[in-house]
């Protein structure tokens, strides 16, 4: 137990002292001070677990801890309660190796199916990355350890992500990119958030006030640690001037350049006193949480067994050919089978305390043949022979393919969504002489699926599942887990129809976000745009109805409470996500065709049907409005659609919202006659003036004139017929009453 008030120490301490407490000691560990009893602490990466380096440096050397699903899995779980416990017992193992903080869950969003570091995220959608993310944060910080929320902010590509320049525009940072950060923030009181390694409109996240003290500090209201990514700092000044406290990782390089900084008044000490006594009060927080725990590791691995299982996603499924009968033969193929493609490259990289295969998983539960198939991304004659053989021979086939660590990573972009063209020879061939296939695609995020769409009855996506990838397999195969996974990102028909499509990882030194709101599927629902598996889809053994929409509202505000029943009408317990999109029919703003804002996940027995309650709060059907600089709604009419993806709509009920804030910006003297027209403020003044002037729809000139601005309209006046007295009395008449509605 630390025995030490931060406000006290500071006093105590040095220029040079404050100024090391500022960097990291090494890697993973922040300084103490043994003569004011501050201990030691250390960070770890995750976010799927602990990784704990045997040393103090960057290295790949691990303490075995439990590696749970990928956050794209877990985000396809739809179950913030089972993500908060998986989060929980990363907690319990943070606290069994002596790690304060972990460095985890990752925000960032999946603006292209490409981001190398799709896997580590958890969905195109704010509101779902918000939601899991939330519940991640509280899970950890339930066990006394703290999150780290990351990358702070606009770091969606691997392409040049040091030096690169994110241009993104205000509503959609807000929309879009600062929305997770800002529940996460809200709900779950996050005690430390990383900065990203790219710039943010102009100026490096990390040294940038704008982002650090205006969105995150002022705008978020977050009052822990700010920390650098790995070697994120360029100006040490600049970044602890405009909001960074820590800078990792250490052992610092430039230290003379803030002492100096301080001593030349350049940097005030007060400001460096805020920062240090942010580092110290973490250092307090966590050894007060400090706690002895014994973790119980078959517990933790049947947890990341069940959340693999849960996430899996069942993407397509004809000829029933799941679950697979026990007295069949199978035919197992792809060296993911003894070799599983579990986790993915980088920082996030385990060593896992145990590992489940699915070729041990289904060998334990019935007769299985093996055939490697292929050795990482090539498959050799050999191998192809054997396979077809195999696969001859059986009943079923299990062929599992996807992305190996050399497609996907931390570090670099993907090439393209595209399988191996080895392993798509592979599936062919095997698929020519035993239809009977289920493929199973083992990726963190979109594949292209075209090129064997036509010869797979089953495509199920098993994402990178962490250690009880191979048993969860076998469950959802052998239908002892019904798969009610849920795509936490839409797959595209191809990458072309990806509205990053032409400017995804940008040019040398920027990347703009041109498609701005329109990400994922509100790209492509707004599009109308076919997709080869929608946000949301994922199909189950069993059926599911849903009837009996209704919708309360006290008076016309939110919040709105929505009501289904749910029913499961098939003959199989199994679990199905209710989702509630919004239509917002009549905003002034464009705004994407429909969005996600409320979800429950409900296990129901065969037969059975619960009634489902979600709520919607002004957040659900508010929007960021640039100009008033805060997110507002705007009265009128919105549409509720309750279904089981975005494009599996089942039920929609229409509510109208009233509210006090007036988004729309008043027509000004310099506006066209039709703005005048379409705004009720200035519509009277303007029909009356029109009218005075005798000028109608049968004119010649209406249509033309409508586009007119006043001055032009003024100009035009003395051509209707008019003197210009009359113009001058019709400007006078305008801008009075417009003064008047302003
Ligand atoms: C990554 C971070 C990670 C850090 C420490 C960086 O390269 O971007 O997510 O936490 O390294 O390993």
């Amino acid at each position: 137990m630390a025995n030490f008030d931060p406000a006290t120490v500071l006093s105590h301490l040095s220029v040079e002292e404050k100024v090391r407490l500022l960097c990291g000691k090494d890697a993973w560990t922040l300084h103490g001070l043994p003569a004011e009893s501050v201990p030691e602490i250390v960070m770890t990466d995750g976010p799927h677990g602990v990784r704990l380096t045997a040393a103090a440096t960057l290295n790949d050397d691990t303490h075995p801890a439990t590696v749970f699903p990928v956050e794209a899995a877990m985000a396809a779980t739809w179950n913030p309660e089972l993500i908060k416990e998986v989060a929980a017992a990363i907690g319990r193992e943070c606290q069994a190796l002596g790690v304060g903080v972990i460095l985890g869950p990752g925000l960032n969003g999946k603006r292209s199916p490409l981001g190398g570091r799709n896997f580590e995220y958890f969905s195109e959608d704010p509101y779902l990355t918000g939601v899991m993310a939330s519940a991640y944060v509280q899970g950890v910080q339930s066990e006394g350890v703290g999150a780290c929320i990351k990358h702070f902010v606009g770091n969606e590509q691997e392409t040049r992500r040091f030096q690169i320049n994110t241009q993104v525009d205000e509503r959609t940072l807000q929309e879009i990119y600062l929305a997770p950060f800002a529940r996460a923030i809200r709900e779950a009181s996050p005690w430390t958030v990383m900065g990203a390694y790219n710039s943010v409109n102009g100026e490096f996240a990390c040294q940038n006030s704008d982002v650090l003290q205006r969105l995150l500090r002022d705008e978020l209201g977050f009052d822990g640690l700010v920390m650098s990514d790995w070697s994120a700092v360029q100006d040490k000044t600049l970044a602890h001037a405009n909001g960074l406290d820590l800078e990792m990782p250490g052992p610092a390089l430039r230290d003379h350049e803030l002492l100096n900084a301080v001593q030349s008044g350049q940097l005030d000490e007060a400001s460096l006193d805020q920062r240090v006594l942010r580092v110290l009060k973490l250092i307090r927080q966590v050894t007060d949480a400090r706690k002895a725990v014994t973790v119980d590791w078959d517990a933790h691995h049947e947890l990341a067994v069940r959340a693999a299982a849960d996430s899996m996603v069942l993407l397509k499924h004809e000829q029933e050919l799941l679950p697979l009968a026990k007295a069949d033969s199978i035919a197992l193929i792809g060296q993911f089978a003894t070799e599983p493609r579990f986790q993915g490259g980088g920082s996030s990289h385990m060593k896992p305390k145990q590992m489940s295969t699915v070729l041990d998983a289904l060998s334990a539960r019935g007769s299985v043949s093996y055939a490697a198939g292929y050795t990482e991304t090539e498959v050799s004659s050999a191998q192809l022979t054997e396979a077809v053989e195999t696969a001859r021979q059986a009943d079923r086939v299990v062929l599992l393919t996807g992305t190996t660590d050399s497609m996907e990573s931390e570090g670099f972009d993907r090439a393209d969504m595209k399988l191996a063209p080895d392993h798509v020879r592979l599936i062919q061939a095997v698929a020519a002489v035993n239809p009977n296939l289920v493929v199973v695609l083992h990726s963190g995020s979109a594949l292209d699926t075209r090129d064997i769409e036509d010869i797979c009855p089953v495509l199920l996506q098993a994402w990178l599942p962490g250690q009880g990838g191979g048993e969860a397999l076998a469950r959802v195969l052998q239908g002892e887990t019904n798969p009610g996974g849920k795509l936490s990102e839409t797959f595209p028909l191809r990458l072309e129809h990806n509205p990053t499509y032409e400017t995804f990882p940008g040019n040398k030194t920027d990347t703009t976000y041109h498609e701005g709101l329109f990400v994922g599927y509100r790209y492509y629902d707004s599009k109308v745009l076919p997709v080869q598996y929608p946000f949301g889809h994922g199909l189950s053994y069993t059926r599911f109805e849903l009837s009996d929409l209704r919708v309360e509202q006290s008076g016309q505000q939110p919040p709105v409470a929505l009501e289904v029943t749910l029913k499961n009408t098939g003959a199989r317990a199994g679990s199905e996500v209710v989702q509630v999109y919004i239509q917002d029919a009549q905003s002034t703003y464009r705004r994407p065709e429909q969005e996600l804002k409320g979800l429950a996940r409900v296990h129901l027995e065969p037969g059975a049907e619960q009634r489902v309650r979600i709520a919607l709060d002004d957040q659900a059907f508010a929007y960021y409005v640039t100009h008033l600089g805060r997110f507002a709604v705007e009265s009128g009419r919105f549409e509720l659609r309750a279904g089981f993806s975005s494009r599996d709509i089942r039920l929609t009920a229409s509510v109208d919202v009233n509210s006090d804030t007036e988004v729309r910006i008043l027509p000004t003297m310099e506006d066209p006659v039709n703005e005048w027209l379409a705004d009720s403020r200035t519509e009277p003044a303007m029909t009356q003036v029109l009218a005075d002037l005798g000028f109608d729809e049968d004119h010649p000139m209406w249509a033309i004139v409508m586009g007119f601005p006043i001055p032009q309209l003024l100009k035009f006046i003395p051509w209707m017929g008019h003197d210009e007295a009359t113009a001058e009395r019709v400007r006078q008449q305008l801008a009075d009453r417009r003064n008047a509605a302003g």
